[in-house]
Formats: structure tokens, C-alpha cells, sequence
């Protein structure tokens, strides 16, 4: 095997997404102490914004740095080299978090055994089955009094449309919590309350008749456990890998990851079947990632938190070949070739200059405003990678410039912010109207804010009558730029110049949607 072909073995890149507060940064942290990639819990930061504070400036710029901190966690486990990418929980930065899907290669799903799937879970999965990513679902908390399992279960596949395949079964639950039974390795996990401590091997129970098992969780629970060992063997097929694989069964585990409960059992499953980095297309063709030239794309812009220096970092995930430190990269959009001397690699906390990088890996690189969110760098290739789309934004506001004086400045602050991917701008094609849409009103802060501060712009968001963006295209062009003319008010350009229907509301969008069937409306940007 070469050398390029083991380290992409080696690798297993994954996001964890979940409703704030299911878990997701306890879960992170006792993953990292697993992985010894740090030593005591309470490591990690939450990268939550509190919704209290939210209006607070310097708490959103301290949110903002410890999330370049740990936006990538890397760590080594069984040999393994695992990246593991953060999303944010707020749901008002919902649209980084479905940037960051398109970086991974498959994700853990946290959910909460007493709310059971929330919202923002529903959402998530949705981006999740675009790319077909294979999902493994953590059922958190059942150190509560949670719903019933099976409950939970049911809920999962109706909701996320996705089957499921219990692998770890709960023994009671909330007060009379006695465990967790792995039903692949038949081992039974007893469960002592330990923030601090990982828990260990357990009691392997190879015939649940066995008195051991009575003896360990009590005679109910132990014949409840045989229930429902016999139950879900009749309902549940094993766990088909190839089917996770294909997005199709998602395998489950219950657990408390606040007591390190259940958290092994997962991530040994995990680094069993969680696929290693795989191919990817590009516009032209697909690209496999031990092709020996490298190739990536950017799917995440971090602003530098010191106004004086504006220079950003660029999230890279590596997709083919080897990422050498101080080569030159085509920045495929440009048709430009940029030195990229400065790089970092993410371990756990750590930011560290490294030299090389494989398929797989994120790095991150030090940038003066030439790369943004969706571009493709790479030795030759000419292709734009695919599958970083926008998502059609849901609420929209004008932009009023409050000094004519900086207009320049406001365009230049404008257009860097949505090469970041803070937000979405909309040029309407009539008059200079131009409509900020974005997923949450936090947003709207955050651009004032930072508008001012680096660019030294101030504008107003006035409230505008929108209800969606809709990319629209056609196989017949006539009938598209009849269209366009027809209902050129309501037409704008997104940031990189594609046509887009703005509707005023979601019964007009439908019915200009029926009478013109021969335009397609679309509601993310690559269709
Ligand atoms: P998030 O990143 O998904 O938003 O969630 P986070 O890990 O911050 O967890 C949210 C809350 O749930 C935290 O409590 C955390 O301690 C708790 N939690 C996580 N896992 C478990 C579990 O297995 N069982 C129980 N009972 N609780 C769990 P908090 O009160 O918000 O914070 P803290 O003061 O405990 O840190």
C-alpha cells in the first residue's frame, strides 16, 4: 500500500449535529478524552450563544474565537487519525453548520432521550440525505426518565426518514438505569455515575438466560431486557454496513455522555464502520482521494477577531493527494495560482503549523481576502468541487446605506462578509436594491457590527416583504428570459450572478409556480 493510500485509511472525518443541548459538546469531550487528546473533562468550550446575551458584542466575539478553536478537533484512537468538525448549535448559524456537512464523511447524531427528536435535528438530517452521509444516532441522557425507547426509535425513522438498527439497548431508565446491552457483542455495560471517570469493559453475557445477567440488573429488568433482546432481533435486521453506508439504516446507541456512559461502545463501532474518506465530484468528474495530486475546497471562512489585521482563515478539506505546506494551488475560481506557506492543522485545542496534510484532513489557511466559501484549490485540476450549495435563507432585509461616503467601504465590507458566508446578499436586477437574507436575525448584528468595526460602514437593515430565494433555471431559455421580463421587479443576482425569483409570499410562489411550468424554482444554489 502507499503511503498515500495508509493515511487515507487511517482517516475518519465526521461532524456531530444536534438540537442545543442534547449534548453534542459533552459528547465532544469525552470522545477527545477517549481519544487522550485531552486529559479533564471540561475542556471543551460550548460554542453555544446564549440567547440571553445575545445582544452582547464581546460574548459573540468570544464565542466567535473559542469556535475557531475547536472547529477541528483531531485525535488519534485505535491507531485511527479521527477530525472531528464542530457545528454550531445556535440555530441562527444554522448555514455554517450545513457548509461544515459538506466536509465531513459521515456524522453522529445527538439526540436527547427525554425531548426526543427537536427541530433543529430535523433540519440537520435533511442536509445529511442531500449527500446520502452515513449517520450513527447517540441517544443521550437516559440517566433521565426519558421516553421509551422504543418510542424514541419510532420517532427517529417517522421524523428523519432514515431506518434504524438498535446496536446498544437500555437496561431501565432515569432512576432505575442499570445499564446498557450491546447486542452485536452480547457484552452487558453496567452503569456507575462517573463524571470523571471512562467506564470500562463490562460483564460479556453470551445467553441473555443466563443468571449472571439477574444477578447484575435484578429479576424484572433482566426479563424485561430478554423482552426486548427477542423483540428487536425479530423487528430489526443486523446492522447491514453497507446500508449506513449508503445513508439508508442508522445504527444506534444509548448512553450518558455527561458520565462517560456508552460513549466507548459508539465510538469502536464508529471507527469500525465509518467510512474513510471518499470520492468526490468535481463539475468535470469525480475525483478519487489517493489520485496523487491534491485537490480540496474551502467550506468555511473564519474572520481574523483583530480589526487592524484582516486577514482570515480558510478552512480547507483535503479531497485527493497530498497537501504540501509552502506549494503553489490553483484557486480554480480565479484560474490563479496562490503560495500557500502558512498552514495549520487542528489537534483537539491546538492549532499547529504542519507540513503535510491527506485526504481527509482540514487545514487551515492564512488568507488577505482571495478565497471563498465553495472554492476549489488543487495541483492542475479545473473543475469546481460540488455540493457546497447555498440554502435559500429565510428572512431577507434591504440594505440602507446610513453614509454615502463609505459606499466603497460598504460594498468592499458587504462582499467579504458573504465570501464568508455570514450571509446572502441579493442584487435586484432593478434599481440598486440590494436584500441581505439570512437564516437568523443574529446575523443581522453580527454584519452591522463587524461592518463598522472592519470596515468602518454603518447601514440599516430595513424590513422587506420576502419569503423566499428561489434559483430558477430552465431547459427552454426562452421561456426563462420571458420570464425574467415578465417578472424583472422581483428578479435579483445572488453573489455570484445566477437568477433568482424573489417571492413575496409562499401562496404567490406557488401559484407563479403553476403558471409557469416550464421554470424550475430551487431552494439551495446548485441544483
Ligand atoms: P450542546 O453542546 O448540545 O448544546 O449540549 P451540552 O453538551 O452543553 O449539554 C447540555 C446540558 O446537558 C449540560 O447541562 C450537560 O451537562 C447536560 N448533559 C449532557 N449529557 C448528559 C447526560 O448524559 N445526562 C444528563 N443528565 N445531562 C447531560 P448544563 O446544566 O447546561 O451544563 P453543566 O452545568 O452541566 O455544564
Amino acid at each position: 500500500m502507499s503511503n498515500l493510500a495508509k493515511e487515507i485509511s487511517k482517516r475518519r472525518t465526521f461532524g456531530i449535529i444536534a438540537h442545543p443541548d442534547a449534548g453534542k459538546t459533552t459528547l465532544t469531550e469525552k470522545l477527545l478524552l477517549f481519544g487522550g487528546a485531552i486529559n479533564t473533562a471540561g475542556a471543551v468550550k460550548s460554542n453555544k450563544i446564549d440567547t440571553a446575551t445575545k445582544s452582547d458584542w464581546m460574548e459573540i466575539e468570544k464565542q466567535r474565537g473559542i469556535s475557531v478553536a475547536t472547529s477541528v478537533m483531531g485525535f488519534e484512537y485505535k491507531g485511527m487519525k479521527i477530525n472531528l468538525l464542530d457545528t454550531p448549535g445556535h440555530q441562527d448559524f444554522a448555514e455554517d453548520t450545513y457548509r461544515t456537512l459538506t466536509a465531513v464523511d459521515s456524522v453522529v447524531m445527538v439526540i436527547d432521550c427525554v425531548k426526543g427528536v427537536e427541530q433543529q435535528t430535523e433540519k440537520l438530517m435533511e442536509v445529511c440525505r442531500m449527500r446520502n452521509t452515513p449517520v450513527i444516532c447517540f441517544i443521550n441522557k437516559v440517566d433521565r426518565e426519558g421516553q421509551d425507547p422504543y418510542d424514541l426509535i419510532d420517532e427517529i425513522e417517522e421524523k428523519l426518514n432514515i431506518k434504524v438498527c438498535p446496536l446498544t439497548w437500555p437496561i431501565g431508565m432515569g432512576k432505575t438505569f442499570k445499564g446498557v446491552y450491546n447486542l452485536y457483542t452480547k457484552n452487558l455495560l453496567l452503569f456507575q455515575p462517573s463524571k470523571k471517570k471512562l467506564s470500562g469493559e463490562g460483564v460479556e453475557i453470551k445467553d441473555l438466560a443466563s443468571p449472571v445477567l439477574d444477578k447484575n440488573v435484578g429479576d424484572t429488568l433482566a426479563n424485561q431486557l430478554r423482552e426486548d433482546a427477542e423483540l428487536i432481533g425479530g423487528v430489526y435486521p443486523e446492522l447491514n454496513v453497507q446500508d449506513y453506508l449508503d445513508g439508508k439504516v442508522a445504527p444506534v446507541f444509548f448512553g450518558s455522555a455527561v458520565n462517560s456512559f456508552g460513549v466507548k461502545e459508539m465510538l469502536d463501532t464508529f471507527i469500525n464502520i465509518a467510512p474513510e474518506p471518499r470520492e468526490r465530484a468535481t463539475e468535470e468528474r469525480t475525483i478519487k482521494p489517493n489520485e496523487s495530486t491534491f485537490s480540496g475546497f474551502v467550506f468555511k471562512i473564519h474572520a481574523n477577531m483583530d480589526p487592524k489585521h484582516r486577514n482570515r482563515i480558510a478552512f480547507v478539506r483535503i479531497c485527493s493527494g497530498t497537501f504540501q505546506r509552502g506549494s503553489s494551488y490553483l484557486n480554480v475560481r480565479h484560474d490563479k495560482k496562490f503560495r500557500f506557506s502558512n498552514a495549520t492543522a487542528f489537534m483537539a485545542q491546538d492549532k499547529e503549523t504542519i507540513d503535510e496534510a491527506f485526504p481527509g484532513d482540514i487545514v487551515g489557511l492564512y488568507d488577505t481576502g482571495n478565497l471563498k466559501i465553495g472554492d476549489t484549490l488543487s495541483e492542475g485540476e479545473k473543475g469546481l468541487y460540488k455540493g457546497i450549495p447555498s440554502f435559500s435563507p429565510e428572512i431577507f432585509r434591504e440594505v440602507i446605506n446610513k453614509d454615502a461616503m463609505k459606499t466603497k467601504q460598504l460594498e468592499k465590507g458587504l462582499s467579504q462578509l458573504m465570501d464568508e458566508g455570514v450571509a446572502q446578499l441579493f442584487s435586484f436586477e432593478m434599481g440598486a436594491r440590494k436584500a441581505v437574507g439570512v437564516v437568523g436575525n443574529l446575523q443581522f448584528e453580527v454584519i452591522q457590527h463587524r461592518l463598522k468595526n472592519e470596515y468602518g460602514a454603518s447601514c440599516d437593515f430595513a424590513p422587506m416583504n420576502l419569503f423566499k430565494a428561489c434559483w430558477i433555471s430552465s431547459k427552454d431559455k426562452k421561456k426563462l428570459d420571458e420570464f425574467v421580463k415578465s417578472k424583472f421587479r422581483h428578479i435579483a443576482r445572488d453573489k455570484d450572478g445566477k437568477l433568482v425569483f424573489m417571492a413575496e409570499t409562499k401562496a404567490w410562489l406557488q401559484m407563479v409556480q403553476d403558471n409557469f411550468p416550464d421554470i424550475e424554482f430551487h431552494f439551495t444554489s446548485e441544483f
